[in-house]
C-alpha cells in the first residue's frame, strides 16, 4: 500500500508557490473566469506541460511514476492514464491490435465507442451475439460456444472485443475460458471494462478482466471509483500487443493538453482503490444490504440485483424504466439510467468514514412511487432484438461511405440496409449499425424505446418517423 500521489502532490507544491501566468490555459489560474467561486478556486490547479508537471504523452517524472503506481496496483504489465475516457482507450486498443482489413470478432452489444474504433481501424467485424440475461432483462456477455463457432468460421481473426461487465454489472462467468481459447490460438483479447475499475478491490466484487489474463484492458475510472469524468485508465496484460503502438495511437487520440485537474483526480482514484481496505468492505456490505433489505421492503418495487454489487436495478409495477426515472427526478433522486423495463442506480464505493443519505433516499423512493400511481400504466412487450449468433454487416465500411442514402419511413425499413446507427442512450449500445440488415424485431424494439419517450442519438430523424438506409440497386455484398 502507498500513500503516494505524485500528481496530486506535484499540483499542491505548485500552487504553494503563488506562481503567475503566462502561460496557457487563459484562464490564468481561474482569475479571469466568471464561473462560479467553487469551480473558479479548482481551476488554480488547472495547468499546463510546466517544468516538474511532466507531459502526459513522453513521461518521464510525475506523470510516468503515477502510471507505474498504476500498474502495480492493478498488476498490469503497462498501464496508461487517459483524459479522453474509454472512448479514447476503445480507439487506441482496437487501432494498436489490428491491421486495416484484419477480421476482428466483436461482441455485439458493445458500445459506440467500438464500433467507432471498428471503422476507423478499417477491419472486417464479425459480430457475436450477447446472450439474454433475464434477471436484469438486458442483453449480457457472448459464450464461449459462440466465440467458439466465430473462430471455427473465421480462423484468420486477430483479435476477440469483449464487454465486461454489461452496463448493469452483468459478468461473464465464462471470460477466462474465453481468453484461453483465443490464447491457444494466438489470438489476443481486448476487453472493455469501462465499468469495472473498481473490481480490483477483490471480493464481493467480480475478478477483473486483467486478472482472468485479458491482453488489454480499458476502464473508465470515473464510472465507479472517485475521478473526474473522462478520467480512464489503459492496463496492458501481457506482451501481445506492441505497447509502442499502444503509445503512438493514444498520442493521436487524444489531446495535446491533457488536464491536470483528470490527471491528478486518476492519481487520488488510483490511491483510493489502491487503500481500500477489509473494515471498508465489511462497513460497505454491511450498508448496502441494510439499504436494499429497506427498499424490498416498499411495496411494488422489485429490486434486482447483478454480478456487481455496486449496480442495482428497480422495477416498478406496470411502469416503464422511463416512467420512474421522471418521478425519481421530481423528488431529487438522479439515476444513472432508464430502460424500457427499470432503473439502474449505481451505488458509491464507500470507505468506513462516508456517509450517504441512505434513510432519505428511502423515503424519497417511496414517494416517488406513490406519485407513480397517477400515471397511466405501461406494459412492456418484449420486442426485443434476437441477435444470430454470428453475423457480419452487409457491407463493408467503405462500402457503405460511397453508398448513396435515402430517408425511409420507419414502417418501410423492415429488410434495408442501415446507412448509420441508431443508438437508444443510455446505455449507448446500438440497436443498429451501419451495413446491418432492418428486421421486424429491430424495429419494434426502437417503437417500444419511442413510445417509452427514450431519447435516441444516431443517424435518424425520428420526429419526422424516418431512418437512413442505403439506396437499393446493385451493392456489391461483400462477405466482411
Ligand atoms: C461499455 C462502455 N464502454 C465505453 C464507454 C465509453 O466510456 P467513456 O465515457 O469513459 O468514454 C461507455 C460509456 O458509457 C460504456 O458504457
Amino acid at each position: 500500500m502507498t500513500q503516494r500521489r505524485p500528481i496530486v502532490d506535484a499540483l499542491i507544491q505548485f500552487q504553494k508557490r503563488q506562481p503567475v501566468s503566462f502561460h496557457v490555459p487563459g484562464h490564468k489560474h481561474g482569475i479571469l473566469s466568471g464561473l462560479p467561486e467553487e469551480i473558479q478556486s479548482a481551476l488554480s490547479y488547472d495547468v499546463t506541460e510546466l517544468s516538474d508537471l511532466d507531459d502526459l504523452h513522453y513521461p518521464q517524472g510525475i506523470i510516468q511514476e503515477a502510471q507505474l503506481l498504476l500498474a502495480e496496483a492493478y498488476g498490469a504489465k503497462r498501464s496508461f492514464l487517459l483524459v479522453n475516457g474509454s472512448t479514447v482507450g476503445n480507439l487506441a486498443m482496437v487501432h494498436a491490435a489490428c491491421e486495416e482489413g484484419d477480421v476482428v470478432i466483436v461482441q455485439r452489444n458493445s458500445h459506440k465507442s467500438i464500433f467507432h474504433a471498428l471503422e476507423l481501424a478499417c477491419v472486417r467485424p464479425v459480430y457475436v451475439s450477447p446472450q439474454w440475461d433475464e434477471e436484469s432483462m438486458t442483453a449480457a456477455a457472448v459464450s464461449l460456444n459462440a466465440i467458439e463457432s466465430a473462430l471455427e468460421e473465421y480462423p484468420e481473426a486477430k483479435a476477440v472485443v469483449l464487454t465486461y461487465p454489461n452496463y448493469y454489472g452483468i459478468v461473464s462467468r465464462e471470460l477466462a475460458a474465453i481468453i484461453s481459447l483465443c490464447h491457444e490460438k494466438n489470438i489476443a483479447v481486448l476487453v472493455d471494462e469501462a465499468h469495472g475499475a473498481h473490481f480490483q478491490v477483490g471480493l464481493p466484487f467480480p475478478t477483473s478482466a486483467l486478472e482472468l489474463g485479458a491482453d488489454v484492458v480499458v476502464q473508465s475510472a470515473h464510472k465507479t471509483l472517485p475521478a473526474m469524468t473522462m478520467g480512464s485508465f489503459l492496463h496492458m496484460g501481457s506482451d501481445r500487443i506492441n505497447v509502442k503502438k499502444i503509445q503512438k495511437y493514444l498520442r493521436m487520440y487524444q489531446s495535446s493538453s491533457p488536464s491536470y485537474l483528470i490527471l491528478a483526480s486518476l492519481d487520488d482514484a488510483r490511491s483510493y482503490l489502491q487503500n481500500y481496505s477489509q473494515p471498508d468492505i465489511r462497513m460497505f456490505n454491511e450498508k448496502r444490504d441494510r439499504f436494499l433489505s429497506s427498499l424490498r421492503m416498499i411495496p411494488h418495487l422489485t429490486v434486482v440485483e447483478s454480478g456487481d454489487p455496486l449496480k442495482i436495478m428497480m422495477r416498478v409495477d406496470h411502469h416503464s424504466g422511463y416512467q420512474l426515472k421522471q418521478k425519481l427526478e421530481q423528488v431529487g433522486i438522479e439515476v444513472e439510467l432508464a430502460d424500457l423495463f427499470q432503473v439502474l442506480l449505481i451505488l458509491p464505493l464507500l470507505k468506513q468514514w462516508h456517509t450517504y443519505p441512505f434513510a432519505e433516499i428511502r423515503s424519497r423512493l417511496k414517494e416517488a412511487i406513490s406519485m407513480l400511481e397517477d400515471e397511466e400504466r405501461q406494459e412492456t412487450k418484449l420486442g426485443l432484438t434476437k441477435f444470430v449468433d454470428v453475423t457480419v454487416p452487409e457491407l463493408s465500411f467503405e462500402e457503405i461511405d460511397v453508398a448513396d442514402q435515402e430517408w425511409v419511413s420507419y414502417t418501410q425499413v423492415i429488410g434495408r440496409i442501415a446507412a448509420g446507427m441508431v443508438i437508444p442512450y443510455p446505455p449507448g449500445i446500438p440497436l443498429i449499425v451501419a451495413g446491418e440488415k432492418w428486421t421486424l424485431a429491430k424495429v419494434e424494439e426502437l417503437m417500444n424505446h419511442l413510445a417509452s419517450n427514450a431519447q435516441i442519438q444516431g443517424d435518424h430523424r425520428l420526429e419526422s418517423k424516418q431512418l437512413s438506409v442505403l439506396q437499393q440497386g446493385d451493392p456489391v455484398i461483400s462477405k466482411g
